[in-house]
């Protein structure tokens, strides 16, 4: 029987994956803790391990995993910055889910625009105390403005038409553009980030794309623009965001993802200390609105990730890997 080990594993991990599991016959380890050098010997025993966003498969983990002999490494996510492709040199096969529902995903985008923009969050906080002031609490109607989505792969299409309804200009920026883009015109990053009353981030994190949001592209956007991060957090320079947010640059700021979000996101950590100040002055601010990373964290979508990750995992083992979904071949 194939046995795999699961990282940074939550309830709802083990209702998805275990009866899947049980039918493929496949013997799933859950853990709770996250995959790092100090954790990657939990894996001794296993032929595969599957890990999560902020499991850490640096060069030092892999090699562990390596002399362990380890064979597959399943991401149950799209996003793989967190696996480092050079130092996996042909010892592992590698697969990701690259969608499960892009969807769920841009339906969230759009959840924390409307909620940021119309203050939903600080009106619930107020009608719960018995308070029905709404001062404080206007927004801006959407329709008119313009929205700019950076990335136009599967999340950003699906922004792009979700918000066709919504009577907004679109523009986007991908370097690799589509030729069939419906709904939404290209334009280069800079005049997506001056023209913009609305930007919403879809791409992933690379060299390229780590701190496009600083203090200089922040300084060519609109006063009162809206952001939402759904991609990954460290697309912003927080101190940057903070700074611009003091001086009242922004309209609204909603983040699914935060750059340091390893230590805090899908923890409960309401009875410590926090230690992160960045994290901790955000959350004082009431335009900024925060969520944990749950972007992609819809019923269809779980269904989808679990069915995706463990046929991977069988491609793996028959060498029928669907190369969509790999992102490297052992050797
Ligand atoms: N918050 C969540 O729950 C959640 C869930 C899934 C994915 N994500 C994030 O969303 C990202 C996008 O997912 P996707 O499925 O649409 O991926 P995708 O690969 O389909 O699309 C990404 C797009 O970004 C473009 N891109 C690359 N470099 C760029 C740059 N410098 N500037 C602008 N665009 C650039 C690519 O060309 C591509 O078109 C993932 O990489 C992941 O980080 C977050």
């Amino acid at each position: 029987m194939t046995k795999v080990a699961f990282y940074d594993t939550k309830p709802y991990d083990k209702t998805w994956f275990k009866p899947l599991a049980e039918k493929m016959n496949l013997d799933i380890t859950f853990f709770e803790a996250r995959l790092n050098k100090d954790t990657a010997i939990l894996a001794t025993g296993n032929d595969a391990v599957c890990i999560f966003v902020n499991d850490e498969a640096d060069k030092d983990t892999l090699d562990i995993l390596y002399k362990q002999g380890i064979k597959t490494i399943l991401l149950r996510c799209a996003g793989y910055n967190n696996v480092d492709l050079k130092a996996v040199e042909g010892r592992f096969d590698v697969l990701r889910v690259p969608s499960y529902s892009p969807e769920a995903v841009a339906e969230f985008a759009l959840t924390l625009l409307l909620a940021v923009n119309r203050n939903v969050h600080r009106a619930y906080q107020r009608t719960r105390n018995f308070n029905f002031s709404i001062n404080g609490l206007m927004g801006i109607t959407l329709s008119g403005k313009t929205l700019g989505v950076v990335g136009t792969g599967k999340i950003g299409q699906a922004m792009i038409s979700i918000m066709q309804g919504f009577g907004l200009d679109i523009i986007c920026y991908d370097p690799y553009p589509l030729k069939d883009l419906k709904g939404a015109r290209y334009v280069t990053i800079d005049e997506l980030f001056e023209k913009s009353d609305i930007i919403s981030f879809h791409c992933p994190l690379t060299e390229e794309t780590k701190h496009m949001v600083n203090a200089k592209t922040i300084s060519e956007m609109k006063d009162g623009v809206i952001l939402v991060n759904t991609s990954r957090g460290a697309i912003v320079d927080t101190p940057a965001l903070i700074e611009a947010l003091k001086e009242g640059k922004f309209g609204g700021v909603g983040l699914d993802v935060y750059e340091e979000e390893d230590e805090y996101f899908f923890e409960d950590r309401s009875n410590e200390i926090i230690s992160n100040d960045e994290l901790s002055r955000l959350l004082t601010f009431p335009n900024v609105l925060i969520t944990s990373h749950q972007a992609f964290f819809t019923t269809e979508a779980m269904k989808a990730i679990a069915e995706t990750t463990l046929k991977n995992l069988e491609d793996s083992i028959n060498g029928t890997m669907d190369p969509k979904n790999t992102l490297a071949k052992r050797k």
